[in-house]
């Protein structure tokens, strides 16, 4: 049985457009995988915490110096982890605000990169310790940025979880959300297609 992980983090909840393009992708996985099963992580609606240093201290406390906060800081960025590591297949809804990723996701972000648990520095430069498991990321935007270095999304996307070791990454673009109802209408329609295709290939 496999698991496809749906990470969502528009602020509109599943009225956002990156929430239905993610949905929309949902619903083509699940009608080819039948038996298969959809974990739901939407870090809008259930924000993970910054990374204060009290939280990261505890990532670099040994288990057995941790107090129970600690503790209790690390099993929650650890159920985190297993669940992306129980994941054959990952799709991100990604929102562009203010021209970057939206801060709750990054706060996610902060959580699931863990020294000697999902990347390691070796002698050669940085290991990502994950699987390289498929990972399709739907972006919605308001302008217009992909293939242009106003793009900063695509770029640190594919750093960040490349670094983890997720370095199969799909990005679906919507762009122009906010260039009025046709340029809006066009740009759904082109992502939905765009999804149709990837989950045919
Ligand atoms: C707080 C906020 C900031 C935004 N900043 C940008 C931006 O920097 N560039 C852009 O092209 N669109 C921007 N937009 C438009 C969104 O990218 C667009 O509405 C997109 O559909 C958001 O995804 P969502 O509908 O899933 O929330 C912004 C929207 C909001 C609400």
């Amino acid at each position: 049985m496999k698991t496809l992980l749906q990470i969502k983090s528009s602020l509109n909840g599943d009225d956002g457009q990156s929430s239905y393009l993610s949905n929309q992708f949902v619903q083509r996985w699940q009608q080819q995988n039948p038996d298969g099963r959809v974990l739901v992580r939407d870090v809008a609606a259930s924000p993970v915490p910054h990374l204060d240093g009290e939280r990261f201290n505890a990532f670099l406390t040994p288990a057995e110096k941790r107090t129970p906060t600690e503790q209790s800081i690390v099993d929650y960025s650890d159920e985190l982890i297993a669940e992306l590591k129980s994941a054959d297949v990952v799709t991100i809804g990604l929102p562009m605000y203010n021209f970057g990723i939206p801060s709750t996701l990054k706060a996610y972000f902060d959580h699931i990169a863990r020294s000697g648990v999902t990347f390691q520095y070796t002698s050669n430069g940085p290991e990502g310790l994950l699987p390289a498991i498929p990972v399709y990321v739907l972006a919605a935007r308001g302008g217009l940025y992909a293939g242009t270095q106003a793009d900063s999304q695509t770029g640190y996307m594919r750093a960040f979880l490349g670094f983890l070791g997720l370095t199969d990454t799909h990005f679906i673009y919507a762009e122009g959300i906010a260039m009025g109802p046709e340029g809006k209408d066009k740009a759904l329609a082109g992502a939905e297609q765009e999804i149709n295709r990837t989950l045919a290939a």
